[in-house]
């Protein structure tokens, strides 16, 4: 049986959860918000399970209206505030993922004082990916190691990568087939899941049915049964 050690989630359709409601956009990212919150307890719970990684802001995001966009960085602000006794309490540790040195200072702060205050923490890793596009992160990482004196091997471009680890699941909610430049690299053997359900509808019980539903694929990696 499969273990969905690396979970990764494209967590889309605040926007038309909240149009559907006439409510303006930026109340499907408050109600999303809470739903980051009850999957990450649950997956917190689940000891097979090692990391959730979570798509919270894309590269591309920033071609939003500036007020959604302004909206988004306040609620990653007051989420974070919010969330470090929470992370401690449940024993989480909160690494990011993406280039932040495009947010504000105060942002950036509060980003790093979640990583360093839950640093020591064993339990799941939580990943938030914020100004995160793969494309980017790739870039970055070739940057990195472009002037090593050997040929690039797979390992040291793996380990350049802001996310070291390959994703075992992706789930995209909202309906799109796609992955919108979210952890290329990390995905190449990702099964991938895609629901209908709007992420402020997502619940527990759907990603329980959905491990599930993963632990029975057969996995094959290029091999044979
Ligand atoms: C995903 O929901 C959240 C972010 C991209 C920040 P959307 O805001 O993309 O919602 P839809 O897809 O427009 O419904
Ligand atoms: C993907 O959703 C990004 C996040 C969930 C943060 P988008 O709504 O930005 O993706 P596209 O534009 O539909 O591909
Ligand atoms: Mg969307």
């Amino acid at each position: 049986m499969n273990k969905a050690r690396h979970i990764a989630i494209i967590m889309d359709g605040n926007g038309r959860w909240a149009e559907l409601r006439e409510q303006k956009r930026v109340k499907g990212h408050e109600a999303g918000a809470k739903v980051v919150r009850a999957i990450t307890e649950f997956c917190s719970c689940d000891k097979d399970i090692e990391r959730l990684t979570l798509y919270a802001f894309s590269t591309e995001n920033w071609k939003r209206p500036r007020l959604e966009v302004e909206f988004l960085m306040k609620l990653l602000q007051k989420y974070l505030d919010s969330e470090l006794e929470n992370y401690l309490q449940n024993n989480i540790r909160f690494e990011p993922i993406g280039d932040i040195r495009a947010f504000s200072k105060s942002l950036r702060q509060t980003i790093q004082n979640v990583k360093e205050k839950t640093a020591h923490c064993d339990g799941l890793v939580q990943s938030l990916a914020l100004n995160y596009g793969a494309h980017d992160e790739i870039l970055r990482a070739v940057n990195k190691i472009k002037n090593s004196q050997d040929d690039i091997t797979e390992a040291m471009l793996g380990n350049a990568l802001d996310c070291k680890h390959n994703v075992d699941l992706i789930i995209r909610t909202g309906g799109d087939k796609r992955l919108s430049n979210f952890l290329l690299w990390q995905a190449a053997y990702a099964e991938l899941f895609f629901t209908d359900t709007l992420w402020p509808d997502f619940t527990t019980n759907e990603l329980e049915k959905i491990i599930k539903d993963f632990t029975k694929i057969e996995r094959r990696f290029g091999g044979l049964k």
